[in-house]
């Protein structure tokens, strides 16, 4: 009973997380201010999350890029979500999104002062199902999906440790 319990749980978490990806498909991809995007997307967390006073968003008005608006906001929900649990750990939880441009680039950064990612997992976080969160609060698939969005955007998602503890995954995007 156990373990039917337990799987039944984790489709439920996954069945959320396809339907939520599934619901955003947008046929053609517009000039999207980044400040809009990660300003919804914390809107978003903190109607889910009573944690949302750990979460600072500073963002430069007018950060273009081309792409699907919901699509971006579902990546940076799920970057902001991961940041939030793990910066959860820390007696004072902190996650910052910021942004800019870098040569050409436009780039958005979710940083927390959580744990970070033992570096012999870094390469395997990307991966579907890959979790380490119990059943019915991780389904593995926020990154992978995170992942595919971003490269559909022509862009890149990575991730780093930072050297004073954290982590901080980077979505850089070109600039039109
Ligand atoms: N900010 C972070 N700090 C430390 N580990 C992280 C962070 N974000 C993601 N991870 C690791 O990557 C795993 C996969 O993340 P994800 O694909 O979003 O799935 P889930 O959040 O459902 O576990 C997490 O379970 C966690 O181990
Ligand atoms: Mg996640």
């Amino acid at each position: 009973m156990g373990d039917i319990e337990e799987a039944s749980q984790r489709v439920g978490a996954i069945v959320e997380d396809l339907r939520t990806f599934s619901a955003r498909q947008e046929s053609e991809k517009i000039m999207v201010d980044l400040a809009d995007v990660a300003g919804l997307a914390v809107r978003w967390v903190s109607k889910s999350r009573p944690e949302d006073g750990a979460i600072s968003l500073s963002i430069p008005e007018g950060l273009m890029v081309k792409g699907h608006s919901g699509q971006l906001t579902q990546v940076v929900v799920n970057l902001i979500n991961n940041a939030l649990d793990a910066a959860a750990e820390s007696g004072q939880p902190e996650v910052r999104v910021d942004g800019g441009t870098d040569g050409g680039k436009t780039w958005l950064s979710v940083t927390d002062n959580g744990p970070g990612i033992p570096d012999d997992r870094i390469h395997q976080i990307f991966d579907p199902f890959y979790t380490t969160k119990k059943v019915g609060e991780g389904t593995g698939l926020g990154l992978s999906i995170s992942y595919g969005l971003v490269a559909e955007h022509g862009g890149t998602l990575e991730a780093e440790n930072l050297a004073g503890g954290g982590a901080r995954f980077v979505v850089s995007l070109g600039q039109q």
